[in-house]
């Protein structure tokens, strides 16, 4: 049984005994990403809301390696940045895999322990295939170098992977250097390695740039360890976890298999969907137990979602926080900073944002809530607006226990509701109400008697006149053309 790397550094579980073996991850990330054809570095696009560099970043850490290295190119300030405190360094020399892992050589070149090599833009790689690398490195027969290979059902335009009798790796072609036999070979090159550190650099010297795209591959040193007399070996992983992303439609394939996998996991534990498919999820999604989801809700970055809850469908969540019981829609949008408190009920149309709704509050109807505290059992009735913004900043609006607010009212912030109030519908309140007042902020009714049967007879009457008017003008106009 394997079991996962211990959290103390340098020592992991080998065949069932703790063993001190060092670990170090380079992960590549300065290709340019041009058949992704955007302004954004490949690795910051994103799958379930988490960008590509994130995903590989979060499964190394799970390892604790002793070092951690991103390549990036100089012009790529926005990656460095979103990476650090995660160190970087910079692929000025040569293009190509290989020169990416040359731009490393100051911080791992002698590294007494296994380099894990890893792409930028292959997210998926799971922490139990890093386990099974380090195995295979300290297997009995020691290789130097080894690959992960996959067999895609589509193998496209991956390196093919070449075998020796023994089994162990010959070598790599890359697909625009392989012959048509080779590119049969079914078993293809995810990128992901594990490199004996006293060795990588000794072997990336050799590489050289005489191939078909004229860069320098990485995968090269696979057939110069061979002809060093290393061995070089390979593990399998499955498709799922080694997708290559480099262009939209590989985006767009990535995004299917996470949110599937979201979905699998979000049924697993006890959530009820209703068309799993047309749920949209984020990687950080927190899900209680016994929550409904109807059908189209999506789900973006930053929701927690408690026991009980029902999202009924087309709502769309964002950085909210929902307690136990509370119901969600249809159609609700809830923004960043809304916390949806136990047994509250957000309706359809509405929008919350940076809000608290105490337990028990509502808003059933079309409002928009923003900035905003609501208190317990509070009701808010259809077409409140909370008028937060003066076009300058934002202010507060604070709805005190048991309010009732009408219809169609509009709370100009900065105000304060005081405990059991209630707004008359219709109100524009500007000024603070005091608990358990009534407050009606309107014109007062008025009401003329007979004024609307006068104005209607005499509006017929005007017409009656306009219309003799405009035949009398006609028939002038008809007797000048005729003459
Ligand atoms: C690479 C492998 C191929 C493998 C495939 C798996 C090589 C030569 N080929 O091809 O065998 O089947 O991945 O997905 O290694 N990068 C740099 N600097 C560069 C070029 C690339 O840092 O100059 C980084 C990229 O950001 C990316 C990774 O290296 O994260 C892979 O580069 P990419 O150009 O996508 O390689 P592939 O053509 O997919
Ligand atoms: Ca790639």
């Amino acid at each position: 049984m394997l079991t996962l790397v211990n959290q103390s550094k340098n020592i992991i579980m080998l065949r069932g005994k703790m063993t001190e073996h060092k670990t170090a991850a380079l992960i590549l990330a300065a290709g340019w990403g041009t058949r992704l054809k955007s302004d954004i570095p490949k690795v910051l696009h994103s799958v379930a809301h988490r960008p590509l560099i994130s995903w590989v970043l979060s499964t190394i850490d799970q390892f604790n390696p002793d070092k951690k290295v991103v390549v990036v190119r100089e012009s790529m300030s926005m990656v460095k940045d979103f990476v650090d405190p995660c160190p970087v360094v910079y692929q000025t020399q040569g293009e190509g895999t290989g020169a990416a892992a040359l731009a490393a050589r100051e911080q791992l070149q002698g590294f007494n322990g296994t380099v894990f090599i890893m792409f930028g833009d292959t997210p998926f790689i799971s922490p139990q295939t890093l386990q099974n690398l380090i195995e295979e490195r300290c297997s009995d027969r020691k290789p130097s170098v080894v690959l992960v290979g996959f067999y895609p059902e589509d193998a496209g335009e991956y390196g093919r992977i070449v075998c020796a009798a023994d089994g162990t790796v010959e070598k790599i072609v890359e697909y625009k250097d392989a012959t048509p036999d080779q590119r049969h070979i079914p078993l293809c090159n995810s990128g992901v390695m594990a490199v004996d550190g006293q060795w990588l650099y000794k072997l990336l010297d050799q590489v050289d740039n005489n191939n078909a795209k004229g860069e320098l591959y990485l995968t090269d040193i696979v057939h110069i360890a061979r002809q060093e007399g290393l061995v070089c070996s390979h593990i399998e992983a499955h498709e799922d976890e080694l997708m290559g992303i480099n262009s939209r439609i590989d985006l767009a394939n990535a995004e299917f298999e996470a949110q599937a996998k979201l979905r699998a996991a979000a049924l697993a534990m006890g959530v009820t969907m209703i068309d799993p498919d047309t749920v949209y999820l984020s990687f950080d999604t927190k899900l209680g137990r016994d929550i409904v989801i109807g059908p189209h809700v999506v789900i973006k970055p930053g929701v927690s979602i408690g026991d009980n809850v029902t999202i009924e469908s087309f709502s769309h969540l964002e950085g909210a926080e929902i307690s136990d019981g509370a119901t969600i829609g249809p159609f609700a949008r809830l923004r960043p900073g809304a916390k949806i408190g136990i047994n509250s009920k957000i309706g359809n149309f509405v929008e919350v944002k940076n809000s608290e709704f105490a337990e028990g509050a509502k808003a059933s109807h079309l409002a928009y809530i923003g900035d905003s505290f609501v208190g317990k059992k509070s009701n808010i009735g259809a077409g409140t607006i909370t008028c937060n913004y003066d076009g300058h900043k934002k202010s507060k609006t604070v709805i005190g226990e048991g309010v009732f607010i009408g219809s169609n009212s509009s709370l100009v912030a900065p105000v304060t509701i005081g405990d059991g109030a209630i707004v008359g519908a219709g109100s524009t309140v500007t000024k603070d109400v005091e608990p358990g007042a009534l407050c009606v902020a309107r014109m007062r009714q008025l009401e003329k008697k007979g004024w609307a049967e006068k104005f209607h007879t005499n509006s017929d009457k005007e017409k009656n006149v306009t219309k003799s008017n405009v035949s009398v003008i006609d028939s002038q106009k008809l007797h000048k053309t005729e003459s």
